[in-house]
């Protein structure tokens, strides 16, 4: 899926950094491109474009499922503080059930 973000050129080994700035910026445009897809499937009544628009969206997760694996290599320690947010939901979340 093309962006509206830009990373440097090609030439240009990225620092530390620039890689986690690139991924994140690679992250956004997955969840971009689920939202698209989305909308896409959701405004046809036409099941195979449907069908075949969700699997898209099912593989769009997947690429942001792995660009967050390769931004917990590049920076260890944020995606800690990512789980203890999840897990600050996940505990909010159960408050509010209750
Ligand atoms: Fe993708």
């Amino acid at each position: 899926m093309s962006s509206a973000h830009s990373v440097k050129s090609l030439n240009h080994k990225f620092s530390k950094t620039e890689l986690a700035r690139a991924l994140r910026l690679a992250i956004a445009d997955e969840y971009e491109a689920i939202q698209i897809y989305e909308q896409i499937a959701e405004s046809t009544e036409d099941a195979k474009i449907k069908e075949v628009v969700m699997h898209i969206v099912e593989e769009e997760q997947k690429h942001a499922d792995q660009f967050w694996d390769l931004l917990a290599r590049v920076i260890p320690e944020e995606h800690g503080i990512y789980d203890s947010a999840v897990e600050e939901n996940k505990e909010i979340i159960g408050k509010m059930k209750k």
